[in-house]
């Protein structure tokens, strides 16, 4: 989290993704997932502590891999925010079972789990809401119920303009 007396240091988005999928052991879960990362190079880097992006992004993938018992497609990205030319974003989408309409909005409080008995505590995106915010970021949901979900990561780069600027004509 956040420290005045440590600040954190830039990082990079996509070293960030990389070091989370090494840590939360992905790669030994996969057998019936097939995982593709689309990453942008070149992005802004955010200032964070990466302890803190790698525990955000493996409650993202548990979900993720959670919502398809059966297989399915795990994406990870890393691309400017189309929003906000001030952040660039992280998004991992699955093709799990998707969330309700209903539930959509309770999947960021505290205790709400829809996992049976032993298997979820409904802290993951709880915690994961309060870090990003904690950033200055956000963090979304969109979801198909039955097709998919995707949780994206809004975070504030280290720049004032996140994007790329076209370059002035000279003369
Ligand atoms: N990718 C996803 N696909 C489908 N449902 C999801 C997904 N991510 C979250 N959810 C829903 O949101 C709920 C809350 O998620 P959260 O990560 O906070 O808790 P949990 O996974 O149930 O338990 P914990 O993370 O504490 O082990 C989940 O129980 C599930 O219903
Ligand atoms: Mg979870």
């Amino acid at each position: 989290m956040k420290c005045p007396d440590y600040p954190n240091k830039l990082q990079d988005l996509n070293v960030l993704i990389s070091s989370s999928l090494k840590n939360c052991g992905i790669f030994n879960k996969t057998e019936h997932i097939s995982l593709q990362k689309k990453l942008t190079t070149n992005l802004p880097k955010v200032r964070v502590n990466v302890d803190d992006i790698s525990l955000v992004i493996g409650h993202l993938l548990t979900n993720a891999l959670d919502s398809m018992p059966n297989g399915g497609k795990l994406l990870i990205e890393s691309r400017y925010c189309k929003e906000h030319d001030s952040c660039v974003q992280i998004s991992v989408s699955d093709t799990g079972y998707g969330i309700k309409k209903n539930k959509r909005d309770k999947i960021f409080w505290p205790f709400f789990t829809t996992k049976g008995e032993g298997k979820g505590i409904g802290l993951g995106l709880a915690i994961s809401k309060r870090i990003i915010e904690d950033y200055g970021g956000k963090i979304n949901v969109a979801s198909t119920q039955g097709r998919g979900t995707t949780i994206t990561l809004c975070l504030p780069a280290a720049f004032k303009s996140a994007k790329p600027r076209v370059a002035e004509k000279m003369h």
